[in-house]
């Protein structure tokens, strides 16, 4: 059984108050920051996220035949019908209906819920808020709990059957199953996680570009479409199967914005691996070099960084202390994650965020985590706060 920190004292009693009379139950599900590799996963791809210490809560009771959730963060309450799958289509309430209607396909058996949420994870930064969501209501829902990876196909299929995003595997997988001080090396081909140590003495710095992510769910799906046709100019099944040479051969064929997007995703695979190793070797320059080029490609190849994230990245990687910088998640603005060294951390926060503000004028945010544990449930206390349920 895994364990959680405690949730945080003031969203503890936040829920406690606002939860249903004879509350009992809790979950915390993580958002994640993608260490490298993106928007590889949909192409059966490599990639290397961590799950934050940024977190989404549920708390409620078991309530025959539906799921009742009110966010005390945004406005509106979701009522979702279990047996007819009938729920809001909009705002964050879809999420709600999505998790249900895909639970059902599964015919998972499900116990109604009535509770409340509230998120530390920020929406619309590239953090994994939609994933955080999807997997604290199907914990919530399930009768018996899912093994993690089935759990992460559900909620993906909920998003890509319910919500119309074609997103890969990553978000919801992190969410499910990260394991504390670990980043998951995950093949999305087989869907296999490994565990890879992230080495003492550094720090996972996620920094919010305060530009929102615009567009997002078009230009992800238009990325995607790219990417199949390159994949289908080569002949291939999907561009884990190509290389450098065989894109190469194709060059002419592709044209040239579906050969760039192409050459990311090939690449990026490729730095997967090699931060796998570096990590391991605690190689930080190495690592330092693979995300700037990482980050380099994603602006370039694939299009999907802004002027003030590159900025973003840019300021960090000047800072002392600072051993790796890029942009996370899916792109079009959204969070740069940071590999820091503990220590300097706090120094390189601050002149990060300064230098930022000159360039800019925008004033970013920014979260340093530790490497945390996949959703897990916690105990709901009438009195105290929420911890981590028993192992057993
Ligand atoms: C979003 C998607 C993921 C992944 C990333 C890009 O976060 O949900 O599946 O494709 O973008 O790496």
């Amino acid at each position: 059984m895994k364990s959680a920190a405690p949730a945080p004292t003031e969203i503890a009693d936040r829920l406690r108050i606002s939860a249903p009379p004879g509350s009992d139950l809790a979950w915390r599900a993580p958002g994640r920051a993608n260490l490298i590799g993106e928007h590889t996963d949909y192409n059966d791809g490599f990639v290397l996220p961590v799950a934050l210490g940024l977190a989404l809560y549920i708390a409620g009771r078991r309530s025959p035949g539906s799921l009742r959730l009110a966010s005390l963060d945004q406005s509106g309450m979701a009522s979702v019908d279990l047996s007819t799958g009938e729920g809001p289509d909009k705002g964050w309430g879809r999420y709600a209906t999505a998790v249900v209607r895909s639970l059902l396909d599964e015919g998972v058996e499900l116990t109604g819920f009535s509770g409340v949420l509230v998120s530390e994870v920020p929406t619309g930064a590239g953090l994994a808020s939609s994933a955080a969501l999807e997997v604290a209501i199907a914990s919530a829902l399930v009768a018996e709990p899912l093994d993690p990876v089935r759990m992460a196909k559900i909620c993906r299929r909920a998003e890509n059957v319910y919500v119309g995003v074609q997103s890969g595997i990553m978000d919801q997988l992190a969410s499910a199953a990260g394991r504390s001080g670990h980043a998951l090396l995950i093949d999305c081909r087989d869907i296999s996680v490994e565990a890879v140590e992230v080495p003492a003495g550094l720090r996972v710095v996620v920094i919010d570009s305060a530009v929102q992510r615009g567009l997002a769910d078009s230009g992800y799906n238009e990325r995607r479409s790219q990417c199949e046709a390159a994949a289908s100019a080569m002949g291939v099944a999907s561009l884990r199967d190509a290389d450098g040479d065989l894109l190469e051969s194709h060059r002419e064929r592709m044209g040239d914005v579906v050969y760039r997007r192409a050459r990311h995703v090939i690449g990026e695979n490729q730095r997967v691996m090699d931060s796998v190793a570096a990590l391991r070797r605690a190689d930080f320059e190495r690592l330092g070099r693979l995300f700037d080029d990482s980050h380099r490609s994603y602006a370039q190849d694939f299009e999907a960084s802004t002027p003030e994230v590159d900025m973003l990245v840019e300021v960090a990687q000047d800072t002392g202390g600072v051993i790796a910088a890029r942009l996370t998640g899916g792109g079009f603005g959204g969070c740069t994650v940071n590999l820091v060294r503990e220590g300097r951390t706090e120094n390189a926060a601050a002149e990060i965020l300064d230098g930022y503000r000159a360039r800019t004028g925008l004033e970013g945010r920014l979260w340093v985590s530790e490497p945390a544990d996949g959703a897990t449930p916690l105990e709901f206390l009438t009195k105290g706060g929420f911890t981590p349920a028993p192992s057993g």
